[in-house]
C-alpha cells in the first residue's frame, strides 16, 4: 500500500472511495465535504444527513454504496469541532482503514485532510496522524496463521490544493510513515513468542533493523563489566544473556540523552514462580525493549542533531537449579549491595545495571522504559502509564509531549517512605518489600542506581499488552511509548498540535 499527498482537488483523482467528513451537528457540509457533496448531487446533504440522519458524531463512519460504477464515499464523523485532537485523527483514519482493507472494490482511496481545515489543526499533525493512523490500522500479527489477513488497498491519497498546507502535510506524512512502522515492529517483536524472541535473537533483531551501530556483548563481557545483578536474573535460563548498546551519532550534538529499555524476554517469576495466569502474557517483558530499538530506527531515519543511546540489558527469567534465590546477596554494577527479596521482582534488578552502564555514558538525561510492576497496572489499568523520576520539568514535559501523541502518562510519588521496605539486614537494599505503593517502591529502587544524571522512569506493565482492543483497535502488543519517545527525544514539535 502506498501512502501519498497530492496537490489536486479530491475531484481530480480516478479513486475508487472518496473519504469526506463531517463535524457533529453539521446540516450543509462546507469545504472539501461541501464539493464533493455538489459535485454528487447533493448526495451527502439529502441523503446521508436529512435522511440517514447521520450526525458525525467522532468516529461514527457512513458508508455511501455505490454512487457510480466501482466508486463510493465515506463519510466521518469528526465529533464536536473544538474538541479534535490530532491523535482523534488517527483512531479515526485507523477505523476508516480497517473498513476498507478486506474490500475488492477499494483499491485507490483519496481522503480530504481532516482536521486542517475550519477546525485549524496543524497540517503537518493531520497528515501525519492519517499516515500513522492507516499504517496502524492495517497491523496484525499473523505470522503463524495459515489464512493471513490481507490488506487490499494499493494506494491511499491525501490531497490537498493549498501550496502551504500541501507542504506541510507531505512532511507531516513522511514522518507518519517512520513513526507507525517502528510501532508496528515494536507490535511485532513484543507479539513474537518468547520461544523464538531470547537474548541472542532480539540482540541480532536490533544489529539488522535499529539502523544504528550496534554492539552486543556477551556474559564474559558483562561479568567483566561488573553487572552482576544483571547476570543474576539471567543465570537460570538455557539462552545467555546479551547486553544490547546500539549508538545513534551526529557532529556537534545539542544533547545526549540514553533510552534503557527492560528486556526480560520471558519472566516465569524465576524460583519465585508466577501462576499461570500472570504468565501468560509474560512475552511482553520485553516491550520496553521493544520501544527503545524501534525509537533508534526512527531516529537513524529522521537524523536529529543529537546523540543517542539505546541499552537493553536482555536476559531471560526462569526457575532452574542455576537461577537465582531469594536471599542471595547481589554485588551491582555501581557496588551497591541487592538482597533478593523476591525473584520476580527482576526487572529492576536488570535495570540497576543498566542505569549504571548508562551513566557512564555522560549523556544529559536517561529514560529506562519498562513493564516493571503489576502495581502500576493495578492503580492506572490499561488507560495510562506511570512515570517518576528526578526531575519535575523534564518529566512535566514528557507527560505534555506524550498526551498529544496520544500516550497517556501519570506521575506517581517517589516519596522517602516508599524505600522503608527495600530495607535489608544484610545488603545494601532488597529488591522488593511488599505489595503496597509497589509502583513508587520499584522507582525509589531504579533511583538508588542513578547519581547524577537527570532520570526519568516510564513503568508501562499496564499499557504495553491488551487483551481487548484500543480505541485504534490494536490487541497484543501495542508498541507503547514508541510515539512518545520519538517525539520527546526529536522535539519537532508545532505549536498547533492539540
Ligand atoms: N514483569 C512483571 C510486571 C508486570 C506485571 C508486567 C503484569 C506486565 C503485567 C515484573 O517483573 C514483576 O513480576 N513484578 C512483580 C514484583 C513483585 C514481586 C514485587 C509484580 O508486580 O507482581
Ligand atoms: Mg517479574
Ligand atoms: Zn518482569
Amino acid at each position: 500500500m502506498e501512502i501519498k499527498v497530492e496537490k489536486k482537488s479530491i475531484l481530480d483523482i480516478e479513486a475508487n472511495v472518496i473519504i469526506v467528513n463531517l463535524f457533529e451537528g453539521v446540516k450543509s457540509p462546507g469545504g472539501v465535504t461541501g464539493i464533493v457533496d455538489k459535485a454528487f448531487n447533493n448526495v451527502i446533504t439529502e441523503y446521508v444527513i436529512n435522511k440517514e440522519n447521520f450526525e458525525g458524531k467522532f468516529a461514527d463512519i457512513y458508508e455511501l454504496p455505490i454512487i457510480e460504477k466501482g466508486k463510493k464515499i465515506i463519510v466521518a464523523g469528526l465529533g464536536k469541532q473544538q474538541e479534535l485532537t490530532i491523535s482523534k485523527i488517527r483512531d479515526l483514519n485507523a477505523k476508516i482503514i480497517r473498513k476498507l482493507m478486506n474490500d475488492d472494490n477499494a483499491k485507490k482511496l483519496v481522503s480530504i485532510l481532516h482536521g486542517a481545515g475550519i477546525a485549524g489543526l496543524c497540517p503537518k499533525g493531520c497528515a501525519q496522524m492519517i499516515t500513522e493512523g492507516v499504517i496502524s490500522g492495517t497491523y496484525s500479527f499473523d505470522k503463524y496463521k495459515t489464512t493471513k489477513k490481507e490488506n487490499k488497498i494499493e494506494e491511499f491519497i491525501i490531497c490537498e490544493t493549498d501550496d502551504e498546507k500541501y507542504e506541510r502535510a507531505k512532511k507531516g506524512m513522511e514522518l507518519g510513515k517512520i513513526v507507525a512502522n517502528s510501532v508496528n515492529m515494536a507490535r511485532d517483536l513484543i507479539n513474537e513468542s518468547s520461544q523464538y524472541l531470547y537474548p541472542e535473537t532480539l540482540a541480532e533483531f536490533a544489529k539488522e533493523h535499529s539502523g544504528v551501530k550496534t554492539t552486543v556483548y556477551n556474559k564474559e563481557e558483562i561479568k567483566k563489566m561488573g553487572m552482576n545483578a544483571f547476570l543474576a536474573v539471567g543465570q537460570g535460563s538455557i539462552h545467555e544473556p546479551k547486553l544490547i548498546h546500539m549508538e545513534y551519532k551526529t557532529d556537534n550534538p545539542v544533547r545526549k540523552i540514553a533510552i534503557v529499555g527492560k528486556g526480560i524476554t520471558f519472566d516465569a517469576g524465576g524460583l519465585d514462580l508466577k501462576p499461570p495466569t500472570s504468565m501468560l502474557t509474560m512475552r511482553d517483558d520485553m516491550s520496553g525493549a521493544a520501544a527503545v530499538i524501534t525509537t533508534m530506527k526512527a531516529i537513524s531515519q529522521i537524523r536529529p542533531q543529537i546523540e543517542l543511546h539505546g541499552i537493553i540489558a536482555a536476559c531471560e527469567n526462569m526457575p532452574s537449579g542455576s537461577a537465582y534465590k531469594p536471599g542471595d546477596v547481589i554485588i551491582s554494577k555501581t557496588g551497591r549491595s541487592i538482597e533478593i527479596d523476591n525473584t520476580d521482582a527482576e526487572g529492576r534488578v536488570t535495570l540497576a545495571d543498566a542505569l549504571a552502564y548508562a551513566e557512564e555514558l555522560n549523556v544529559d538525561e536517561i529514560i529506562d522504559i519498562a513493564t516493571l510492576t503489576g502495581a502500576c497496572m493495578v492503580a492506572l489499568g490499561t488507560v495510562a502509564s506511570g512515570i517518576m523520576g528526578n526531575n519535575e520539568e523534564k518529566i512535566a514535559e514528557f507527560i505534555k509531549i506524550a498526551n498529544k501523541m496520544g500516550e497517556r502518562f501519570w506521575q506517581l510519588p517517589m516519596y522517602e517512605e516508599y524505600g522503608d521496605t527495600l530495607k535489608s539486614d544484610i545488603a545494601d537494599t532488597k529488591n522488593t518489600g511488599g505489595r503496597m505503593g509497589g509502583a513508587s517502591a520499584a522507582g525509589i529502587f531504579l533511583s538508588k542506581f542513578i547519581s547524577k544524571t537527570p532520570w526519568m522512569h516510564l513503568d508501562i506493565a499496564g499499557t504495553a499488552f491488551l487483551e481487548k482492543p484500543n480505541s485504534e483497535g490494536i490487541k497484543g502488543g501495542v508498541g507503547i511509548g514508541v510515539r512518545s519517545l520519538i517525539k520527546y527525544i526529536t522535539l519537532q514539535d508545532c505549536d498547533c498540535h492539540k
